[in-house]
């Protein structure tokens, strides 16, 4: 521990939104744009003089490359292949993870579950946001049985620490960092220089003792972190939890990780027994139906590391009043009126007096642009109003001369719309490179411009 100098004690301002510092207050934060967010704080001056290098200490020295010697870290099992995958492999010792989510979305069922499911480790679940009781009711709904999880209702950090102590624990579980305050500062919890200080305060810990922590931390709804920045910076992994209020699903990304890769992806269904992990994501975002509809098609995606199929909805619709509507839900309308353009100029389709409505299911949101061509298929369908076989899936990307461009991890792919029992893809031509098109029992179907994949749907 450290305490603060008495004699010299320094202000800034902080804009509270976003973590801009200034010297000087400012009716509008320069960084987020926001207005009267300003807040002055008192940021101790002795606490700048700690991460100074004082006289006697250790200094480093230049070492090889390669006479490091690195042992192969060891990691904690959560016992959640979805959370263990979005670590990158489990939980590293002495790491700090941040998991920012809306309100409401999951966040402390995930770190509970989490924390019950890890029978033989001794947790410490620190909580400033619910009661105890509050706790317990969601462990009974959850149903785990750890009898060495438990629960501690404090918000100041020296009691936290001193709690720590005794108990020992394995694992802390921090809920949420925004409620913590040390008395170092004299600013108000949730500040921006508290939830700096306290996070300090937390990464020493797990630095110094090995024991992995978990942040829980409440996301602004613009989409961030409510908070500094610079926690984003200082901790080692940061996760996002996200979904669709008027879904289920939840998905786990990975934003930063110093211990494995950003593009893992975990995905959970909230029930009301706590969260299920879902390890075949294609069972959610397919909608299951019998027959085939217009304006339905699949795509094979990746998201991250898996490749997942999902279901695009098209409804093209004269436009009755004027303007018309162009609206897409889970993809980028932007990308959907450059391939309506590229349709219109391209083939000849009239879209100009159209009002399109385009949903992909599952209320997930796609960047994978492999996806183009099924958004395609699926406008044509509804356009056309013939219902396209259920038994196809697309993965291309789709180019502003209307030609259908190769996308990354072809091979995955096709596997796993194999797998799940399509009987035909349709790719790009320059997707074919390499493609041992006789390993697959799947049709491939290669086409190179709009025309072809055209002709292969609608003859
Ligand atoms: P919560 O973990 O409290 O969210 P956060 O910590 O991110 O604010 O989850 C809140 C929602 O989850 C709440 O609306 C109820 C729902 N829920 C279930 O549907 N089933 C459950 O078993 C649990 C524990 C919560
Ligand atoms: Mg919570």
């Amino acid at each position: 521990m450290y305490f603060c100098n008495m004699a010299k004690t320094k202000t800034t301002y902080f804009c509270q939104n976003c973590g801009y510092q200034s010297s000087k207050w400012l009716g509008k934060c320069p960084e987020c744009g926001e207005w009267d967010t300003f807040v002055e704080e008192i940021v101790s001056k002795a606490d700048d003089k700690k991460h100074g290098v004082k006289k006697g200490e250790r200094k480093a020295v230049p070492v090889a490359i390669g006479e490091i010697s690195v042992q192969k870290e060891e990691r904690i099992d959560c016992r959640s292949v979805e959370l263990n995958r979005v670590l990158g492999g489990g939980l590293v010792p002495g790491s700090v993870v941040l998991i920012g989510g809306e309100p409401g979305i999951g966040k402390s069922t995930l770190l509970l579950q989490a924390a019950l499911g890890m029978t033989g480790k001794r947790l410490l679940y620190v909580s400033g946001e619910e009661s105890r009781q509050q706790i317990k009711m969601r462990a009974d709904r959850i149903g785990g049985k750890n009898e060495q999880c438990y629960i501690l209702n404090e918000t100041f950090t020296t009691d936290i620490f001193k709690q720590i102590e005794i108990l020992q624990p394995e694992v802390l579980i921090v809920d949420s960092i925004q409620t913590l305050y040390t008395d170092t500062l004299d600013s108000s919890p949730g500040s921006i220089s508290q939830i700096r200080e306290t996070a300090a305060e937390l990464m020493r810990f797990a630095k110094s003792t090995q024991v992995p922590v978990f942040l829980i931390g409440h996301i602004t709804k613009e989409g961030s972190l409510a908070g500094p920045k610079v926690l984003e910076h200082m901790v080692d992994t940061v996760l996002h939890f996200e979904g669709d209020q008027h879904y289920g699903f939840r998905i786990l990304r990975s934003v930063k990780n110093r211990f494995g890769s950003t593009s893992e992806l975990g995905i959970f269904e909230m029930q009301s027994g706590g969260l299920r992990e879902v390890s075949n994501p294609s069972e959610i975002l397919l909608s299951q139906r019998e027959e085939s509809a217009s304006g339905v098609s699949i795509a094979a995606m990746i998201e991250g590391q898996r490749a997942m199929l999902i279901e695009t909805q098209a409804l093209v619709t004269p436009a009755a009043y004027g303007n018309p509507q162009r609206s897409a839900t889970g993809f980028d309308l932007r990308r959907m009126n450059m391939l309506l353009a590229i349709l219109e100029k391209r083939s000849g389709f009239k879209l100009g007096n159209k009002d399109v409505f385009l949903n992909i299911a599952g209320g997930i949101r796609v960047d994978d642009p492999a996806i183009d061509l099924a958004v395609l298929a699926a406008i044509l369908s509804s356009l056309e109003d013939i219902a396209l076989s259920l038994r196809v899936c697309f993965s291309a990307e789709v180019g502003l001369s209307g030609e259908i461009r190769a996308v990354g991890h072809i091979e995955n792919r096709i596997l796993e719309a194999e797998k799940l029992g399509f009987e035909q893809i349709i790719i790009s031509k320059f997707s074919m490179k390499g493609l041992d098109v006789n390993r697959y029992k799947i049709k491939i179907t290669a086409v190179s411009k709009i025309e072809e994949m055209i002709t292969e749907l609608f003859g």
